[in-house]
């Protein structure tokens, strides 16, 4: 087993881990951990944009309101405050990076601003329709060009390294980073560091459909668990209202942008535009509403999709703000200037995650956490629109700068014992291993989905234990690899998913029980403690 050591190691490479990176190696030799090339997190896919106050007349305190109102109330406002008064000053310095924000229509408007549902003013700073690639490439050529970086790529996470790998006894559950399993070698090496950063991502491909990317499998949420951290509010998965209908291409984001620049949801055949029967912000509802309205249709009237319609506007104001998309959807024979597009509601965020406070500290001593793998308390039953990379943004900085104020606190790491593999072999049962991915996917999907029953769930919880115990004995048995270790870890995070949904009695932003719909007056997190 190779071992190396650093003062910090980042697990994560996205907008949360880089920023982190950034920050930190500003005085530390940081190691920064990606489970396969750099790009492959969410980031990357992001759309639409990121939100600030920038537009004359807009206030820190409407930004603040709508998040709360998304929210259901459950948000902390402590945090939403602290986030979102550190928006523009974080979009500046991507700015100062090189990240190409479009440019205002004149010379007064510095940014050109669009709008999203759940925002009350336009808000959102992008790079056309293809904000995150150019997030990510900046933040990565930063950090390539950092002497104080190491980009390690193929590398697996496999289970954080506490005080019980320690070769004698060390420290009060203290984390000394990671064990990770490298694709290249296919051996698991020790990433060993007095501080270590969780910034994975979040958990998306626990359900069958989701935008989010192959990765995204809740590999930070199981291993924090695993290592004795709290876990909260998991029944809040975010489903995104228009993911493109399409057999083959089958998680294309269509931005919530197009709605914010006009789009209109209609009823196939009819041409119906359905959202004003559901709430009077009709497109621009925050998206749980959309969603839930339409799932709602589609289950109504026995459809396989609804349509977003954005046709009525100017073939080159469509092509201007939105050219990825109209040119993907081009390749597939759709010319959204002159046709609707068919559009499905798709998991997208996980809202619940890690705890973490204010200096991105979770429960244990050594263990940061930022972005989509944390429960900061910014986004309560339902994320706002474009808030996500932002929170990754002001975490990835407060995480790093705790580390490095509190540098000499922290105590060096004891001897690690090496990984041990002297009682496994190599399987010779993948199938299991792909079996099991695709049912967990498909019961999420069916049974914890948009509007839930306690008779699903607790059907769900069952399949859960089944799987639980099967995915537990063939880790015991076999050699880790990249499926093994996200197999073990989706489990986990959907029984995660499904205990918290259970837990929460009353119907509340994302999580929408029959048994229970209405909302409680009491605002409670559903925390879990391992
Ligand atoms: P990610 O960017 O997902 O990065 C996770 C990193 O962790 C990756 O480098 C991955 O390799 C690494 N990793 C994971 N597990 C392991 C492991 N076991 N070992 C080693 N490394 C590991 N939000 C917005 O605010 N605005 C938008 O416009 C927007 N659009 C979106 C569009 C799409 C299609 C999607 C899916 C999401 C969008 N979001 C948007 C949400 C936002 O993109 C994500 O929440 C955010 O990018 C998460 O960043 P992150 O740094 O936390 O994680
Ligand atoms: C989108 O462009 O619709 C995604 C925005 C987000 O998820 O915040």
């Amino acid at each position: 087993m190779a071992e190396q050591r650093f003062d910090a190691v980042v697990i994560g490479s996205g907008a949360a881990g880089l920023t982190a990176a950034l920050h930190l190696a500003q005085t530390l030799k940081v190691a920064v951990l990606a489970k396969g090339t750099l790009s492959e997190g969410s980031t990357a896919w992001a759309q639409g944009g990121i939100a600030a106050v920038f537009e004359p007349g807009d206030t820190f305190e409407s930004h603040v309101d709508d998040t709360m109102v998304a929210g259901a109330g459950l948000n902390n406002r402590d945090t939403v405050t602290f986030v979102i008064e550190n928006a523009p000053r974080a979009i500046e310095r991507l700015a100062e990076i090189g990240v190409p924000f479009n440019r205002g229509e004149d010379s007064a408007d510095r940014w050109h601003l669009t709008r999203e549902g759940g925002h009350s003013h336009r808000r959102i700073v992008h790079v056309d329709d293809a904000t995150g690639w150019a997030v990510q490439q900046a933040l990565e050529k930063a950090a390539s060009a950092n002497p104080n970086i190491t980009l390690i790529t193929d590398m697996v996470a496999v289970d954080l390294i506490t005080s019980r790998h320690g070769v004698r006894y060390s420290g009060e559950g203290h984390v000394w980073g990671v064990y990770a399993y490298n694709r290249k070698t296919r051996r698991v090496d020790a990433l060993i560091a007095p501080a270590t950063v969780l910034a994975t991502g979040g958990a998306g491909r626990c359900y069958l459909y989701s935008t989010a990317p192959r990765g995204a499998t809740g590999d930070g949420i199981a291993m924090a668990w695993r290592a004795g951290c709290r876990v909260s509010n998991m029944e809040f998965n975010q489903f995104h209202p228009t993911c493109l209908y399409n057999l083959e291409v089958k998680n294309f984001l269509i931005s919530e942008a197009v709605r914010g620049e006009g789009g209109q949801l209609k009823i196939p055949g009819t041409g119906h535009r359905f959202m004003p029967d559901f709430d009077e912000r009709a497109e621009l509802a925050p998206r749980d509403i959309v969603a839930r309205a339409i799932d709602h249709e589609i289950k109504r009237l026995g459809l396989d999709y609804v349509h977003l319609d954005i046709s009525h506007k100017p073939p080159e104001f469509v092509r201007e703000h939105f050219p990825n998309i109209y040119a993907r959807l081009m390749e597939l024979g759709i010319d959204i200037t002159k046709e609707p597009i068919p559009v499905v509601p798709a998991q997208h965020y996980t809202c619940g995650g890690v705890i973490v406070d204010l200096d991105g500290r979770t429960d244990l001593p050594g263990l940061y956490a930022a972005g989509e793998v944390t429960q900061s308390g910014l986004h309560g039953a339902n994320r706002l629109a474009s808030n996500s990379l932002l929170e990754c943004l002001v975490f990835g900085e407060a995480a790093a700068l705790h580390i490095a104020e509190h540098w000499s606190e922290l105590p060096t790491p004891p001897p690690i014992r090496a990984w041990d593999e002297s009682r496994v072999t190599d399987s010779d049962e993948e199938v299991i291993v792909q079996h099991n991915w695709r049912e967990i996917r498909r019961f999420m999907w069916d049974y914890v989905g948009i509007v839930r029953t306690t008779k699903r769930l607790e059907r769900a919880q069952h399949r859960v234990q089944l799987l639980r115990a099967e995915v537990a004995e063939y880790y015991g048995n076999f050699r880790v690899t990249a499926d093994l270790i996200e197999l073990r870890n989706l489990v986990e995070v959907a029984d995660l998913i499904v205990r918290c949904a259970l837990k929460r009695k009353e119907s509340r932003g994302l999580h929408y029980i029959r048994d229970y719909p209405k909302t409680l007056a009491k605002v409670e997190d559903t925390i879990l403690t391992p």
